[in-house]
Protein backbone atom coordinates (compact mmCIF):
# COMPACT_ATOMS: atom_id res chain seq x y z
CA UNK A 1 0.00 0.00 0.00
CA UNK A 2 1.42 3.56 -0.87
CA UNK A 3 2.59 5.70 1.89
CA UNK A 4 -0.37 8.11 2.21
CA UNK A 5 -1.38 11.41 4.68
CA UNK A 6 -5.33 11.13 5.41
CA UNK A 7 -6.93 14.61 6.23
CA UNK A 8 -9.30 14.43 8.06
CA UNK A 9 -12.35 16.89 8.26
CA UNK A 10 -14.28 16.86 11.04
CA UNK A 11 -11.44 15.05 13.88
CA UNK A 12 -13.09 16.22 16.85
CA UNK A 13 -16.50 14.89 15.88
CA UNK A 14 -18.69 11.83 16.73
CA UNK A 15 -18.51 9.65 13.75
CA UNK A 16 -14.16 9.78 13.89
CA UNK A 17 -14.27 8.75 17.36
CA UNK A 18 -16.97 5.94 17.51
CA UNK A 19 -15.80 4.58 13.83
CA UNK A 20 -13.12 6.23 12.19
CA UNK A 21 -10.29 6.07 15.00
CA UNK A 22 -10.94 2.70 16.33
CA UNK A 23 -11.33 1.49 12.51
CA UNK A 24 -7.79 3.11 11.95
CA UNK A 25 -6.70 0.73 14.88
CA UNK A 26 -7.47 -2.01 14.10
CA UNK A 27 -6.25 -1.58 10.65
CA UNK A 28 -3.06 -0.94 12.44
CA UNK A 29 -2.66 -3.72 14.82
CA UNK A 30 -3.66 -5.79 11.59
CA UNK A 31 -0.80 -3.98 9.25
CA UNK A 32 -3.13 -3.00 6.71
CA UNK A 33 -2.36 0.59 6.70
CA UNK A 34 0.51 1.99 4.94
CA UNK A 35 4.04 1.31 6.27
CA UNK A 36 4.39 5.04 6.62
CA UNK A 37 1.32 6.92 7.11
CA UNK A 38 0.17 10.14 8.62
CA UNK A 39 -3.11 11.78 9.69
CA UNK A 40 -4.32 15.27 9.86
CA UNK A 41 -7.51 16.20 12.10
CA UNK A 42 -9.08 19.36 11.38
CA UNK A 43 -11.27 20.92 13.79
CA UNK A 44 -12.73 24.20 15.09
CA UNK A 45 -11.48 23.09 18.47
CA UNK A 46 -8.15 24.92 19.64
CA UNK A 47 -6.66 21.42 20.32
CA UNK A 48 -3.09 20.57 20.70
CA UNK A 49 -0.87 17.52 18.45
CA UNK A 50 -0.93 15.93 22.32
CA UNK A 51 -4.31 16.01 22.96
CA UNK A 52 -5.86 15.30 20.06
CA UNK A 53 -3.37 12.12 20.30
CA UNK A 54 -5.50 11.81 24.23
CA UNK A 55 -8.77 12.12 22.49
CA UNK A 56 -8.01 9.54 19.86
CA UNK A 57 -6.56 7.12 22.75
CA UNK A 58 -9.90 8.10 24.68
CA UNK A 59 -11.53 6.73 21.83
CA UNK A 60 -9.74 3.38 21.30
CA UNK A 61 -9.87 2.43 24.60
CA UNK A 62 -13.96 3.21 24.40
CA UNK A 63 -14.87 1.47 21.13
CA UNK A 64 -12.10 -0.13 19.35
CA UNK A 65 -13.38 -3.76 19.17
CA UNK A 66 -9.88 -5.32 20.02
CA UNK A 67 -8.71 -4.00 23.70
CA UNK A 68 -6.21 -0.92 23.03
CA UNK A 69 -2.46 -1.96 24.28
CA UNK A 70 -0.77 1.11 25.81
CA UNK A 71 2.19 0.48 24.03
CA UNK A 72 0.58 -0.05 20.47
CA UNK A 73 -1.40 2.79 20.89
CA UNK A 74 1.83 5.10 21.85
CA UNK A 75 3.24 4.24 18.20
CA UNK A 76 -0.06 4.12 16.46
CA UNK A 77 -1.01 8.10 17.64
CA UNK A 78 2.97 9.13 16.74
CA UNK A 79 1.21 9.33 12.93
CA UNK A 80 -1.17 12.02 14.23
CA UNK A 81 -1.26 15.47 14.03
CA UNK A 82 -4.10 18.57 14.66
CA UNK A 83 -4.89 21.60 12.85
CA UNK A 84 -7.69 24.36 13.54
CA UNK A 85 -9.39 24.73 10.64
CA UNK A 86 -12.48 26.86 9.75
CA UNK A 87 -14.36 25.39 6.97
CA UNK A 88 -14.90 28.78 4.70
CA UNK A 89 -11.71 30.47 6.17
CA UNK A 90 -9.25 29.99 2.83
CA UNK A 91 -6.33 31.56 4.26
CA UNK A 92 -6.66 28.40 7.10
CA UNK A 93 -6.37 25.78 3.85
CA UNK A 94 -2.87 27.60 2.83
CA UNK A 95 -1.86 26.57 6.73
CA UNK A 96 -3.02 23.16 5.99
CA UNK A 97 -1.31 22.83 2.96
CA UNK A 98 1.88 23.93 4.37
CA UNK A 99 1.48 21.45 7.26
CA UNK A 100 0.22 18.67 5.11
CA UNK A 101 4.28 19.52 2.84
CA UNK A 102 5.93 19.28 6.15
CA UNK A 103 4.78 16.23 7.01
CA UNK A 104 5.00 14.64 3.87
CA UNK A 105 8.79 15.94 3.81
CA UNK A 106 9.59 14.59 7.39
CA UNK A 107 8.53 11.48 6.34
CA UNK A 108 9.93 11.35 3.01
CA UNK A 109 6.45 10.10 1.63
CA UNK A 110 5.08 11.37 -1.82
CA UNK A 111 1.80 13.69 -1.82
CA UNK A 112 -0.86 10.54 -2.01
CA UNK A 113 -3.91 12.44 -0.16
CA UNK A 114 -6.82 11.34 1.31
CA UNK A 115 -9.29 13.75 2.16
CA UNK A 116 -11.67 12.55 4.89
CA UNK A 117 -14.83 14.75 4.96
CA UNK A 118 -16.77 13.16 8.39
CA UNK A 119 -18.33 16.43 8.46
CA UNK A 120 -21.72 17.96 7.93
CA UNK A 121 -23.36 18.08 4.35
CA UNK A 122 -23.49 21.41 4.08
CA UNK A 123 -19.64 21.53 4.64
CA UNK A 124 -18.72 18.85 1.50
CA UNK A 125 -18.90 21.72 -1.65
CA UNK A 126 -16.90 24.65 0.39
CA UNK A 127 -14.32 22.19 1.56
CA UNK A 128 -13.71 20.57 -1.97
CA UNK A 129 -13.58 23.89 -3.57
CA UNK A 130 -11.05 24.64 -1.02
CA UNK A 131 -9.19 21.91 -1.14
CA UNK A 132 -8.85 22.88 -4.93
CA UNK A 133 -8.04 26.73 -4.58
CA UNK A 134 -5.49 26.41 -2.00
CA UNK A 135 -3.59 23.52 -4.09
CA UNK A 136 -3.85 21.06 -1.70
CA UNK A 137 -5.23 18.93 -4.53
CA UNK A 138 -2.73 19.25 -6.66
CA UNK A 139 -0.62 16.19 -5.75
CA UNK A 140 2.10 14.56 -7.95
CA UNK A 141 0.74 11.43 -6.07
CA UNK A 142 -3.16 10.40 -6.06
CA UNK A 143 -5.79 11.83 -4.23
CA UNK A 144 -9.13 10.83 -3.04
CA UNK A 145 -12.29 12.40 -1.71
CA UNK A 146 -14.46 10.37 1.25
CA UNK A 147 -17.31 11.44 1.56
CA UNK A 148 -20.32 9.90 4.21
CA UNK A 149 -23.62 10.61 3.41
CA UNK A 150 -26.75 12.05 3.11
CA UNK A 151 -25.22 12.47 -0.37
CA UNK A 152 -28.13 15.42 -1.31
CA UNK A 153 -31.63 15.54 0.10
CA UNK A 154 -33.22 14.46 -3.29
CA UNK A 155 -32.62 14.21 -6.73
CA UNK A 156 -32.11 17.94 -7.67
CA UNK A 157 -29.74 18.64 -4.75
CA UNK A 158 -27.69 15.33 -5.50
CA UNK A 159 -26.80 16.10 -9.16
CA UNK A 160 -26.15 20.04 -7.75
CA UNK A 161 -23.83 18.07 -4.94
CA UNK A 162 -22.57 16.41 -7.34
CA UNK A 163 -21.46 18.71 -10.09
CA UNK A 164 -20.33 20.94 -7.98
CA UNK A 165 -17.42 18.48 -6.55
CA UNK A 166 -16.58 17.11 -9.81
CA UNK A 167 -14.95 20.62 -10.31
CA UNK A 168 -11.84 19.79 -7.87
CA UNK A 169 -12.21 15.65 -7.95
CA UNK A 170 -13.22 13.11 -10.78
CA UNK A 171 -15.88 10.42 -10.66
CA UNK A 172 -12.53 8.13 -10.23
CA UNK A 173 -11.51 10.17 -6.95
CA UNK A 174 -14.93 10.28 -4.84
CA UNK A 175 -15.32 7.67 -2.46
CA UNK A 176 -19.03 7.77 -1.22
CA UNK A 177 -19.19 5.79 2.09
CA UNK A 178 -22.42 3.58 2.42
CA UNK A 179 -21.43 1.99 5.97
CA UNK A 180 -23.92 -1.04 4.86
CA UNK A 181 -21.72 -1.89 1.58
CA UNK A 182 -18.94 -2.25 4.47
CA UNK A 183 -20.18 -4.64 6.45
CA UNK A 184 -18.97 -8.03 6.14
CA UNK A 185 -21.85 -10.09 5.26
CA UNK A 186 -23.04 -7.74 2.64
CA UNK A 187 -19.43 -7.89 1.00
CA UNK A 188 -19.98 -12.39 1.29
CA UNK A 189 -23.01 -11.66 -0.44
CA UNK A 190 -21.53 -11.00 -3.60
CA UNK A 191 -18.67 -13.64 -3.45
CA UNK A 192 -21.29 -16.36 -2.27
CA UNK A 193 -23.77 -16.36 -6.08
CA UNK A 194 -20.54 -15.10 -7.88
CA UNK A 195 -18.28 -18.30 -6.91
CA UNK A 196 -20.61 -21.20 -6.23
CA UNK A 197 -22.11 -22.89 -9.04
CA UNK A 198 -24.88 -23.84 -7.36
CA UNK A 199 -25.88 -20.88 -6.13
CA UNK A 200 -25.64 -19.12 -9.25
CA UNK A 201 -27.93 -21.28 -10.87
CA UNK A 202 -30.71 -20.64 -8.48
CA UNK A 203 -30.20 -16.82 -7.88
CA UNK A 204 -32.79 -15.66 -10.64
CA UNK A 205 -36.94 -15.98 -11.28
CA UNK A 206 -37.05 -19.51 -11.61
CA UNK A 207 -36.16 -20.38 -8.38
CA UNK A 208 -36.86 -17.42 -6.11
CA UNK A 209 -40.22 -16.61 -4.83
CA UNK A 210 -39.59 -13.38 -3.35
CA UNK A 211 -36.69 -11.50 -1.13
CA UNK A 212 -36.86 -9.66 1.72
CA UNK A 213 -35.42 -7.26 3.14
CA UNK A 214 -35.29 -5.75 6.44
CA UNK A 215 -33.64 -2.88 8.41
CA UNK A 216 -35.26 -2.61 12.05
CA UNK A 217 -33.93 -0.42 14.21
CA UNK A 218 -35.00 -0.02 18.24
CA UNK A 219 -34.01 2.96 18.63
CA UNK A 220 -36.12 6.50 17.87
CA UNK A 221 -34.30 9.80 17.13
CA UNK A 222 -32.32 9.93 19.48
CA UNK A 223 -30.61 13.34 20.19
CA UNK A 224 -30.76 13.71 15.90
CA UNK A 225 -34.51 14.96 15.90
CA UNK A 226 -33.53 18.43 14.48
CA UNK A 227 -31.96 16.55 11.23
CA UNK A 228 -34.54 13.36 11.34
CA UNK A 229 -37.68 15.10 11.55
CA UNK A 230 -36.43 16.86 7.79
CA UNK A 231 -35.39 13.45 6.70
CA UNK A 232 -37.61 10.60 7.49
CA UNK A 233 -36.50 6.66 7.15
CA UNK A 234 -36.86 7.26 3.23
CA UNK A 235 -34.23 9.81 2.94
CA UNK A 236 -32.27 8.38 6.26
CA UNK A 237 -31.90 4.68 5.09
CA UNK A 238 -34.33 3.74 2.09
CA UNK A 239 -33.03 5.65 -0.52
CA UNK A 240 -29.29 4.99 0.45
CA UNK A 241 -28.91 1.58 2.10
CA UNK A 242 -31.91 -0.19 1.39
CA UNK A 243 -31.74 0.27 -2.23
CA UNK A 244 -27.70 -1.07 -1.90
CA UNK A 245 -28.79 -3.81 -0.17
CA UNK A 246 -31.26 -4.84 -3.17
CA UNK A 247 -28.83 -3.84 -5.76
CA UNK A 248 -26.36 -6.05 -3.89
CA UNK A 249 -28.81 -8.72 -3.58
CA UNK A 250 -29.85 -8.78 -7.39
CA UNK A 251 -26.23 -8.29 -9.10
CA UNK A 252 -25.10 -11.19 -11.58
CA UNK A 253 -21.29 -11.04 -11.29
CA UNK A 254 -19.26 -12.80 -13.91
CA UNK A 255 -16.44 -14.34 -12.33
CA UNK A 256 -13.63 -11.86 -13.52
CA UNK A 257 -15.52 -8.91 -11.51
CA UNK A 258 -14.15 -5.16 -11.37
CA UNK A 259 -15.47 -2.61 -9.43
CA UNK A 260 -16.14 -1.17 -12.79
CA UNK A 261 -18.18 -3.90 -13.64
CA UNK A 262 -19.81 -3.91 -10.47
CA UNK A 263 -21.11 -0.35 -10.86
CA UNK A 264 -22.29 -0.88 -14.33
CA UNK A 265 -24.74 -3.98 -13.12
CA UNK A 266 -25.72 -1.91 -10.23
CA UNK A 267 -26.57 0.77 -12.62
CA UNK A 268 -28.63 -2.16 -14.69
CA UNK A 269 -30.72 -3.02 -11.73
CA UNK A 270 -31.87 0.64 -10.52
CA UNK A 271 -32.58 1.50 -14.37
CA UNK A 272 -34.77 -2.05 -14.40
CA UNK A 273 -36.93 -1.51 -10.97
CA UNK A 274 -39.97 -0.75 -12.49
CA UNK A 275 -40.46 3.35 -11.64
CA UNK A 276 -43.36 4.19 -9.19
CA UNK A 277 -45.84 7.52 -9.91
CA UNK A 278 -46.49 9.95 -7.27
CA UNK A 279 -50.08 9.70 -7.34
CA UNK A 280 -50.09 5.59 -6.76
CA UNK A 281 -47.13 5.52 -4.90
CA UNK A 282 -49.57 3.61 -1.89
CA UNK A 283 -50.18 0.57 -3.99
CA UNK A 284 -46.19 -0.12 -3.27
CA UNK A 285 -45.35 2.00 -0.28
CA UNK A 286 -46.45 1.82 2.94
CA UNK A 287 -45.68 4.89 5.26
CA UNK A 288 -45.29 4.46 9.03
CA UNK A 289 -44.63 6.61 11.88
CA UNK A 290 -44.22 5.16 15.66
CA UNK A 291 -46.80 6.05 18.65
CA UNK A 292 -46.09 5.36 22.11
CA UNK A 293 -45.68 2.12 23.17
CA UNK A 294 -43.11 -0.59 24.81
CA UNK A 295 -39.41 -1.98 23.75
CA UNK A 296 -38.47 -4.97 26.37
CA UNK A 297 -40.59 -3.99 28.60
CA UNK A 298 -39.46 0.01 29.04
CA UNK A 299 -42.31 2.75 28.04
CA UNK A 300 -41.05 4.42 24.97
CA UNK A 301 -42.46 7.80 23.71
CA UNK A 302 -44.67 8.40 20.18
CA UNK A 303 -42.26 10.04 17.88
CA UNK A 304 -44.25 12.89 18.01
CA UNK A 305 -43.48 13.62 21.76
CA UNK A 306 -39.84 13.08 21.14
CA UNK A 307 -37.79 16.49 21.68
CA UNK A 308 -37.17 18.73 18.65
CA UNK A 309 -39.52 17.20 16.70
CA UNK A 310 -42.52 19.19 14.79
CA UNK A 311 -45.88 19.22 17.10
CA UNK A 312 -47.91 17.97 14.39
CA UNK A 313 -45.59 16.11 12.01
CA UNK A 314 -46.05 13.53 9.50
CA UNK A 315 -42.25 12.30 9.28
CA UNK A 316 -42.09 9.02 8.38
CA UNK A 317 -39.69 6.76 11.02
CA UNK A 318 -40.89 3.42 8.95
CA UNK A 319 -41.41 2.67 5.63
CA UNK A 320 -42.15 -0.95 3.70
CA UNK A 321 -41.92 -1.09 -0.20
CA UNK A 322 -42.66 -3.65 -2.60
CA UNK A 323 -40.42 -3.29 -5.83
CA UNK A 324 -40.08 -5.13 -9.25
CA UNK A 325 -36.48 -5.74 -11.13
CA UNK A 326 -38.02 -5.84 -14.60
CA UNK A 327 -35.41 -7.85 -15.91
CA UNK A 328 -34.38 -11.10 -17.24
CA UNK A 329 -33.05 -13.31 -14.28
CA UNK A 330 -35.61 -10.99 -11.86
CA UNK A 331 -38.97 -10.34 -13.35
CA UNK A 332 -42.39 -11.65 -11.92
CA UNK A 333 -40.27 -11.10 -7.95
CA UNK A 334 -41.35 -9.00 -5.79
CA UNK A 335 -38.34 -7.45 -3.23
CA UNK A 336 -39.97 -6.40 -0.09
CA UNK A 337 -38.29 -3.97 1.84
CA UNK A 338 -39.07 -2.45 5.36
CA UNK A 339 -37.19 -0.16 7.56
CA UNK A 340 -38.29 1.58 10.90
CA UNK A 341 -37.19 3.17 14.17
CA UNK A 342 -38.57 1.78 17.41
CA UNK A 343 -39.26 -1.86 15.95
CA UNK A 344 -39.55 -4.79 18.08
CA UNK A 345 -36.18 -6.08 17.68
CA UNK A 346 -33.36 -4.65 15.77
CA UNK A 347 -32.20 -6.69 12.86
CA UNK A 348 -30.76 -6.35 10.06
CA UNK A 349 -31.41 -9.25 7.38
CA UNK A 350 -31.98 -10.30 4.15
CA UNK A 351 -34.48 -13.27 3.52
CA UNK A 352 -34.59 -15.36 0.33
CA UNK A 353 -37.15 -17.86 -0.32
CA UNK A 354 -37.27 -20.12 -2.67
CA UNK A 355 -40.21 -21.21 -4.93
CA UNK A 356 -41.63 -24.85 -3.61
CA UNK A 357 -42.23 -27.25 -6.70
CA UNK A 358 -45.60 -26.47 -8.91
CA UNK A 359 -48.42 -29.02 -7.81
CA UNK A 360 -46.20 -30.78 -5.12
CA UNK A 361 -46.94 -27.67 -2.50
CA UNK A 362 -49.66 -29.06 -0.09
CA UNK A 363 -48.23 -33.20 -0.08
CA UNK A 364 -45.08 -31.67 1.08
CA UNK A 365 -46.88 -28.86 3.26
CA UNK A 366 -48.83 -31.93 4.99
CA UNK A 367 -45.58 -33.83 5.81
CA UNK A 368 -44.13 -30.64 7.85
CA UNK A 369 -42.15 -29.64 4.60
CA UNK A 370 -41.27 -25.70 5.15
CA UNK A 371 -39.95 -23.46 2.13
CA UNK A 372 -36.20 -23.30 1.38
CA UNK A 373 -34.65 -20.42 2.84
CA UNK A 374 -31.69 -18.56 2.81
CA UNK A 375 -31.01 -16.17 5.38
CA UNK A 376 -28.37 -13.78 5.65
CA UNK A 377 -28.25 -12.01 8.54
CA UNK A 378 -25.41 -8.61 9.51
CA UNK A 379 -26.62 -7.61 12.41
CA UNK A 380 -27.21 -7.90 15.15
CA UNK A 381 -26.24 -11.32 14.17
CA UNK A 382 -23.53 -12.28 11.61
CA UNK A 383 -24.69 -15.41 9.81
CA UNK A 384 -25.59 -17.20 6.71
CA UNK A 385 -28.09 -20.23 7.01
CA UNK A 386 -29.73 -22.15 4.60
CA UNK A 387 -32.64 -24.06 5.29
CA UNK A 388 -33.62 -27.28 4.10
CA UNK A 389 -36.09 -30.08 4.73
CA UNK A 390 -34.76 -33.49 5.33
CA UNK A 391 -36.74 -36.40 6.59
CA UNK A 392 -37.84 -36.50 10.14
CA UNK A 393 -36.14 -39.23 12.21
CA UNK A 394 -39.06 -39.50 14.89
CA UNK A 395 -41.44 -39.71 12.26
CA UNK A 396 -41.54 -41.46 9.55
CA UNK A 397 -42.28 -40.22 6.22
CA UNK A 398 -42.33 -36.66 7.68
CA UNK A 399 -39.65 -33.77 6.74
CA UNK A 400 -38.45 -31.57 8.95
CA UNK A 401 -36.31 -28.24 8.44
CA UNK A 402 -33.12 -28.29 9.04
CA UNK A 403 -30.02 -25.54 8.57
CA UNK A 404 -26.89 -25.63 7.26
CA UNK A 405 -24.40 -22.99 8.76
CA UNK A 406 -22.46 -20.84 5.75
CA UNK A 407 -21.61 -18.50 8.30
CA UNK A 408 -17.60 -17.36 8.53
CA UNK A 409 -15.61 -17.95 11.65
CA UNK A 410 -17.48 -15.82 14.08
CA UNK A 411 -15.81 -13.90 16.55
CA UNK A 412 -13.26 -11.68 14.44
CA UNK A 413 -15.12 -9.87 11.65
CA UNK A 414 -13.90 -6.85 10.68
CA UNK A 415 -15.99 -3.58 11.03
CA UNK A 416 -17.68 -2.07 7.94
CA UNK A 417 -15.51 1.06 8.36
CA UNK A 418 -12.46 -0.91 8.59
CA UNK A 419 -13.30 -2.72 5.28
CA UNK A 420 -14.28 0.97 3.36
CA UNK A 421 -11.04 2.96 4.75
CA UNK A 422 -9.06 -0.32 3.96
CA UNK A 423 -10.51 0.13 0.27
CA UNK A 424 -10.35 3.58 -0.30
CA UNK A 425 -6.59 3.70 0.97
CA UNK A 426 -5.73 0.92 -1.87
CA UNK A 427 -7.70 2.85 -3.94
CA UNK A 428 -10.74 -0.45 -4.55
CA UNK A 429 -13.94 1.91 -5.00
CA UNK A 430 -16.35 -1.34 -5.47
CA UNK A 431 -17.82 -0.89 -2.55
CA UNK A 432 -18.94 2.59 -2.78
CA UNK A 433 -21.83 3.91 -4.12
CA UNK A 434 -21.40 4.95 -7.42
CA UNK A 435 -22.50 8.19 -8.79
CA UNK A 436 -24.59 6.56 -11.36
CA UNK A 437 -27.07 4.55 -8.60
CA UNK A 438 -26.89 6.88 -6.42
CA UNK A 439 -28.43 9.36 -9.11
CA UNK A 440 -31.07 6.49 -9.92
CA UNK A 441 -32.09 5.60 -6.23
CA UNK A 442 -32.81 9.48 -5.97
CA UNK A 443 -34.56 9.32 -9.54
CA UNK A 444 -36.50 6.13 -8.01
CA UNK A 445 -37.32 7.63 -4.71
CA UNK A 446 -38.83 11.03 -5.76
CA UNK A 447 -41.98 10.25 -6.81
CA UNK A 448 -42.27 8.23 -3.02
CA UNK A 449 -41.01 11.68 -1.16
CA UNK A 450 -43.15 13.91 -3.06
CA UNK A 451 -46.03 12.04 -2.34
CA UNK A 452 -45.07 12.43 1.39
CA UNK A 453 -44.73 15.67 1.11
CA UNK A 454 -48.24 16.00 -0.17
CA UNK A 455 -49.90 13.49 1.64
CA UNK A 456 -51.36 11.29 -0.94
CA UNK A 457 -50.73 8.85 0.69
CA UNK A 458 -51.95 7.48 4.48
CA UNK A 459 -49.24 7.69 7.39
CA UNK A 460 -49.82 4.48 9.36
CA UNK A 461 -49.09 4.42 13.22
CA UNK A 462 -47.96 1.70 14.86
CA UNK A 463 -46.88 0.75 18.39
CA UNK A 464 -43.15 1.22 19.39
CA UNK A 465 -41.93 -2.43 20.19
CA UNK A 466 -44.31 -3.60 17.34
CA UNK A 467 -43.03 -4.93 13.86
CA UNK A 468 -44.63 -1.63 12.17
CA UNK A 469 -48.13 -1.31 10.89
CA UNK A 470 -50.65 -4.02 10.11
CA UNK A 471 -50.62 -2.11 6.41
CA UNK A 472 -46.92 -4.04 6.00
CA UNK A 473 -47.93 -7.26 6.59
CA UNK A 474 -51.58 -7.05 4.92
CA UNK A 475 -48.71 -6.11 1.54
CA UNK A 476 -47.27 -9.25 1.58
CA UNK A 477 -50.36 -11.58 2.71
CA UNK A 478 -52.07 -10.26 -0.61
CA UNK A 479 -49.10 -11.89 -2.46
CA UNK A 480 -49.38 -14.75 -0.76
CA UNK A 481 -46.12 -14.18 1.52
CA UNK A 482 -45.38 -13.09 5.11
CA UNK A 483 -42.62 -10.97 6.49
CA UNK A 484 -40.34 -14.17 7.77
CA UNK A 485 -39.19 -14.21 11.72
CA UNK A 486 -41.54 -11.43 13.12
CA UNK A 487 -42.57 -13.49 15.96
C1 LIG B 1 -27.39 5.56 9.58
C2 LIG B 1 -28.68 6.28 9.85
O1 LIG B 1 -26.96 5.80 8.27
O2 LIG B 1 -27.58 4.16 9.77
C3 LIG B 1 -29.17 5.98 11.27
O3 LIG B 1 -28.50 7.67 9.71
C4 LIG B 1 -29.26 4.49 11.49
O4 LIG B 1 -30.43 6.59 11.50
C5 LIG B 1 -27.97 3.79 11.08
O5 LIG B 1 -29.53 4.28 12.87
C6 LIG B 1 -28.14 2.29 11.13
O6 LIG B 1 -26.91 1.65 10.94
P1 LIG B 1 -26.63 0.19 11.48
O7 LIG B 1 -25.29 -0.16 10.96
O8 LIG B 1 -26.69 0.27 12.98
O9 LIG B 1 -27.72 -0.68 10.97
Amino acid sequence: MEPTTIVLFGATGDLAKRKIYPALYNLYLEQKLPETFSLIGLGRRDWSDEFFQAQVEKSLNEFSRRQADPEVVKSFVKAFRYSVLNISHKEDYIKLLGLVEQREAELGIPSNRLFYLSVGPEFFEPIAENIQESGLGSTEGWKRLVIEKPFGHDLQSARDLNRKLSESFTEEEIYRIDHYLGKPMVQRLETLHQSNPIMKALWNNRYISNVQITANETVGVEERASYYDHVGAVRDMFQNHMLQLLMMMAIQLPYNSTSEKVGLKKKHIMESIQPLQKQTVGANIIRGQYAEGNIQGKPVNAYTAEPGVAENTMNDTFIAAKLQIDDFFWRGVPFYIRTGKRMKEKSTRIVIEFKEPSGQTNVLKNKGSKPNLLVIEMSPDQSMTLQLNASDPENKGEFKPVHIDLSPDKGDLAEAYENLIRDALLGDPTFFAHWDEVELSWAWVQPILDAFQENLLPLHLYPAGSYGPAESDIMLEEEGHHWWFDE
